[in-house]
């Protein structure tokens, strides 16, 4: 009877497991709004945004940023054509990469990437 309920546990186990893998290879649905992504990288001096561009960013905080900003396409803001956002966001994604990686220019892209308002004149 043990031995049943071991294997049981480990069924219930290895399907729970896989189906959570299954949900992060979900690729269509984004990880984070918009709104999230604003608050934690872009608003205000300890946002990762600044951190990254500072160069004060740990690791943790890089990858974190990278993520963040890989969520932005996956979402469809509420004003402006999609084609407008699709070039924005990839120019973001390919300029914070060139950062983390310290790539030369990379932070002069970032900087005209994460331009507040031409994005928000557009998209907000
Ligand atoms: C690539 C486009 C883009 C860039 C760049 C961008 N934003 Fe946004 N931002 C948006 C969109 C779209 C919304 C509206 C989100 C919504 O209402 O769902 C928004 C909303 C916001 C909000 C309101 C969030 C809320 O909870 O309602 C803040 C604050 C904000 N942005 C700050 C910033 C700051 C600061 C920067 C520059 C350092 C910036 N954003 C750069 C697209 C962008």
């Amino acid at each position: 009877m043990k031995k049943v309920a071991a294997l049981l546990f480990a069924s219930v186990f290895v399907a729970s497991s896989l189906g959570f893998a299954w949900i992060e290879d979900d690729e269509e649905k984004p990880k984070h709004t918009i709104k999230k992504v604003m608050a934690k990288v872009f608003k205000g001096k300890t946002a990762l945004l600044s951190k990254v561009s500072k160069g004060t960013a740990t690791d943790e905080e890089k990858k974190a940023f990278i993520g963040y900003l890989k969520a932005l396409p996956k979402n469809t803001p509420k004003k402006g054509d999609a084609e407008s956002w699709k070039v924005k966001t990839a120019a973001l994604i390919k300029a914070g990469e060139a950062v983390v990686k310290g790539d030369e220019g990379g932070g002069a892209a970032l900087k005209k990437a994460a331009n507040c308002a031409a994005c928000h004149k557009v998209h907000k």
